[in-house]
């Protein structure tokens, strides 16, 4: 009888958590191939949760390291010495990590430290720039040159892989797992229980979605995003704002101190994710500098304009549904009132756009490691 394949799922921040929930309930419920664990770091805590909750996923290890005002070389030594006495315990064939974060980017490198296997989930972005988005491009680019295989989104993706001499037959074209944990929470008929939402008027009001977080935004490109905002809302009257604070304190400091006194300025908690994304697709138009959301909102059919300089995710801009706006007051300004304005650039962006896969990404990686199955331990 063939061993089972033993695989540890690393993820610690929400985004990943979301990300990776598909494909880690697909290799919890495949006893038969393999012996799946897994760990989380808790870059994040209460964000964390909620995805873990929704998604029902009980991980195996908890290293439990979110602190407030953490670093980033805070979160790489923890997650680092963390990782090293379980991967020694476990021993897995493969650790699989997602995306960019500093969890992802230290997961790796105790992996290959402790010379086992790594697999990239959602391998190949590149905005080109190491210091936009700050920490993840170098994250994820460093991920890349420790990880054995690489499960890339989209031709582009591997694009990039190639240029950086990553060998062509390592690397998966899957789509993005996002899809899967998106067409599995949204419904036409949802209905919200939290109250400002609940009582929201969809219909008659244009509803536009905000979030910010980005490490390079802290500062004065946030401040000059809220302004931009703030001023647009008080001179449009049918609209209103939702604004999901992320919880670092910074961000919620300066989102309370900018927009907290404006009747029709929403500052909610984080939302759970079966919530936010039915939220995106009932919303007129989405303000984000987040990654995950350049990616769902589009596949909703919902125009996005993207608080941030530069993009690793080019698709939906090229398809015309995503715009790059940065994060000057001005050009901030002027670009959510011409979508207010002028009817005919809304309906231009408002066209559903999915380069990222049919949903399916979860099981077609999951095929793939067990075809790959003879790994050096
Ligand atoms: C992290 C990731 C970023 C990702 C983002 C998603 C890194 C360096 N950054 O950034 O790539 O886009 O998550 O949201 O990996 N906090 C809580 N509770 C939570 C989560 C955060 O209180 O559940 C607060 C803590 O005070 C924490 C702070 O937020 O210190 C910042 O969290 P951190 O993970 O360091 O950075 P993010 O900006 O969340
Ligand atoms: N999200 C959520 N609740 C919120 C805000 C975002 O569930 O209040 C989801 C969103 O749908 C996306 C992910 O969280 O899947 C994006 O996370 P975030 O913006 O924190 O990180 P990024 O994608 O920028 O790394």
């Amino acid at each position: 009888m063939m061993n089972k394949i033993k695989v540890l799922s690393v993820f610690g921040t929400r985004p990943e958590a979301i990300k990776m929930a598909p494909l880690v309930k697909k290799l919890i419920e495949n006893e038969v191939d393999f012996d799946s664990k897994v760990l989380v770091t808790a870059q994040h805590r209460e964000m964390l949760d909620q995805v873990l909750d929704i998604f029902e996923i009980v991980p195996d290890y908890d290293l439990n390291i979110m602190k407030h005002g953490q670093t980033l070389g805070d979160i790489t030594s923890e997650v680092i010495k963390g990782l090293d006495g379980i991967l020694k315990e476990f021993s897995p064939d493969i650790v699989l990590v997602h995306g960019d974060t500093t969890t992802s980017f230290a997961a790796a490198l105790a992996a290959f430290y402790n010379q086992v296997t790594v697999g990239h989930v959602e391998a190949g972005l590149r905005s080109g720039n190491k210091y936009s988005p700050y920490p993840e491009e170098m994250n994820r680019s460093l991920t890349g040159r420790i990880a054995d295989f690489h499960f890339a989104p989209t031709k582009g993706n591997e694009e990039n892989l190639i240029i950086e001499n990553i060998d062509r037959e390592n690397i998966y074209i899957t789509g993005n797992t996002v899809i899967d944990a998106l067409k599995s929470v949204v419904d036409e008929k949802f209905k919200f229980s939290q109250a400002v939402l609940a009582k929201l008027d969809f219909e008659n009001r244009r509803v536009l979605l905000l979030t910010a977080h980005r490490r390079e935004n802290i500062g004065e490109p946030m401040e000059n995003i809220f302004k931009a905002i703030l001023k647009i809302v008080q001179e449009f009257d049918d609209v209103e704002l939702i604004y999901p604070v992320h919880m670092n304190p910074v961000v919620q400091n300066t989102a309370q101190r900018i927009l907290g006194s404006e009747e029709r300025i929403h500052l909610i908690e984080p939302l759970e994710y079966v919530p936010f994304a039915n939220l995106i697709s009932k919303s007129f138009l989405v303000l984000t500098d987040s990654g995950g959301i350049q990616e769902e909102a589009p596949a909703l059919g919902k125009p996005v304009l993207v608080l941030r300089e530069e993009t690793e995710r080019p698709e939906a801009v090229d398809a015309g549904t995503v715009k790059i706006v940065g994060t000057n007051e001005n050009n901030v300004y002027d670009a959510i009132k011409l979508l207010l304005t002028n009817k005919k650039e809304y309906e231009e962006m408002a066209n559903a756009v999915n380069p990222y896969g049919d949903g399916e990404t979860a099981q077609r990686i999951i095929d793939i490691i067990k075809k790959k199955s003879n790994f050096n331990r």
